[in-house]
């Protein structure tokens, strides 16, 4: 299960949300997302090592499905807390902001589906909200072209590509900053720095990275599979895993015993 967060006695103190309470509709499989098997260990618990393993992370607070808060904690052990998640993303990450110690300065938002995320990255990202930026996202360049679609399936524009960029987590925010934009009400926006920019607030991008991919749709999933099996062989493969709890293939099996409510 790792070592654990490593208190420090100086310095910024720096909190991760993991927002992980989706059901992952698209991914399909009956268990929630975050609790399905990668490589014989649950997303949820890779995504947690690698911020575990950053240098930057001195608190972690995960929204974990409302009916297996108690399930995950047990995963996932005590230097992580747990907090009950929402019907929506937005509403995941507003109850764990709410749950961060309040010495923490900076905070890093990060999926439970991008299980593959390097430390380097996190702490990248940190980095860059401590020299001074108030809000931070990591970003790919774009291989596919782009086109701006109408409801009539006629294309309408083609922006430069060249401008374009996909953006990943965990993104950064100052913690005053995080807190402003999750006070915003009904702005419809598909990530955490599209608030902060409804609020005027400037965001910097730094470079993202490919493996820090969201899985979401099967394909991703054997993706992930096979990048695991390529980079780690000696990482505990499928059942391998003794821990109890989980099914056949190191996921853990709820499936029939949650109400989890809709996903975001
Ligand atoms: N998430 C959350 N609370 C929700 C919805 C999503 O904490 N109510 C989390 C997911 O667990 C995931 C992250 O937000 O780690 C990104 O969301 P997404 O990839 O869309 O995951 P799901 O919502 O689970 O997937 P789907 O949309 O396919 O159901
Ligand atoms: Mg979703």
């Amino acid at each position: 299960m790792g070592e654990g967060l490593q208190p420090r006695a100086v310095g910024p103190r720096i909190a991760a949300i993991v927002p992980a309470a989706g059901r992952g509709e698209r991914l399909g499989g009956g268990t929630p997302k975050a609790l399905r098997a990668l490589g014989g260990r649950p997303m949820l618990v890779r995504s947690i090592e690698a911020l575990r393993r950053a240098e930057s992370v001195t608190q972690i607070v995960v929204a974990a499905p409302p009916t297996l808060v108690e399930v995950v904690a047990q995963l996932l052990g005590r230097d992580v807390r747990v907090i009950a998640g929402g019907a929506e993303r937005v509403d995941s990450v507003r109850r764990a902001l709410r749950a961060v110690d309040d010495d923490i300065s900076v905070v890093l938002v990060h999926d439970a589906a991008r299980p593959l995320t390097p430390s380097s990255l996190v702490d990248a990202v940190a980095a860059a909200v401590l020299a001074g930026h108030p809000a931070v996202i990591p970003v790919l360049g774009l291989t596919d072209t782009v086109k701006e679609v109408g409801p009539d399936g006629r294309v309408i524009r083609t922006p430069p590509r060249d401008g374009l960029r996909a953006v990943q987590t965990p993104q950064g925010f100052r913690r005053d900053v995080l807190a402003a934009a999750y006070a915003l009400k009904d702005i419809p926006v598909t990530d955490d720095a599209g608030l902060a920019e409804a609020l005027g607030v400037p965001v910097m991008t730094v470079p993202g990275a490919q493996e820090a991919f969201k899985v979401t749709q099967p394909h991703d999933l054997v993706l992930a599979e096979a990048l695991l099996a390529r980079c780690a062989p000696g990482d505990a493969p499928a059942g391998a895993d003794s821990r109890g709890g989980t099914d056949s293939h190191g996921g853990l099996d709820v499936r029939g015993g949650s109400d989890v409510r809709s996903p975001g």
